[in-house]
């Protein structure tokens, strides 16, 4: 275990000991465990079901019910694609085709350096711009398939 992994998982001790046993206490522990990881994988999830005495199912259950947890780590750049109907016809699923290509990962997942995370989205409210990505706050617009390479690498290098 590193010095790191040590730190984050006496800190997940901490807070289960401090609201064990007290009623409603699943949400706040798996939000602050989730603040602590900043996602919650299978082990932190073990962890709380264990330390809390509550069954896995039921952690699982919340943790895959609402959106606030995540179960997967984030990259550093989240890229969203629109799938909304006005990008859909001009061609944007080439675009994220493209992207998960260039990434080497499949849509809903992270680059194994933790640099990218893939994602489809609903309209972005920008229609007028079709096809539409974003990574983090930067809006891409009229976009070709064949353009997205460059633009990752400017975040590659950032
Ligand atoms: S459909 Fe893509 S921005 Fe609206």
């Amino acid at each position: 275990m590193s010095h790191e992994t040590q730190e984050k998982a006496a800190q997940l001790q901490a807070v289960i000991e401090e609201y064990k046993g007290k009623p409603g206490n699943l949400m706040p522990v798996m939000q602050k465990a989730q603040g602590i990881y900043g996602y919650l994988p299978l082990e932190v999830q073990n962890a709380i079901a264990e330390g809390l005495d509550v069954p896995m199912t039921e952690v699982y259950g919340v943790a895959t019910f609402y959106s606030q947890f995540n179960l997967e780590l984030k990259g550093k750049y989240t890229i969203g694609v629109c799938l909304g109907t006005a990008c859909y016809v001009k061609n944007s699923q080439k675009v994220l085709n493209a992207l998960a290509e260039a990434l080497g990962i499949e849509v809903g997942k992270t680059t194994p350096d933790g640099l990218f995370t893939l994602e489809a989205t609903r309209c972005l409210g920008c229609c007028g711009l079709a096809p539409v990505m974003m990574i983090n706050n930067d809006v891409y617009g009229r976009l070709k398939p064949e353009e997205v390479k460059g633009i990752l690498e400017k975040y590659k290098e950032a």
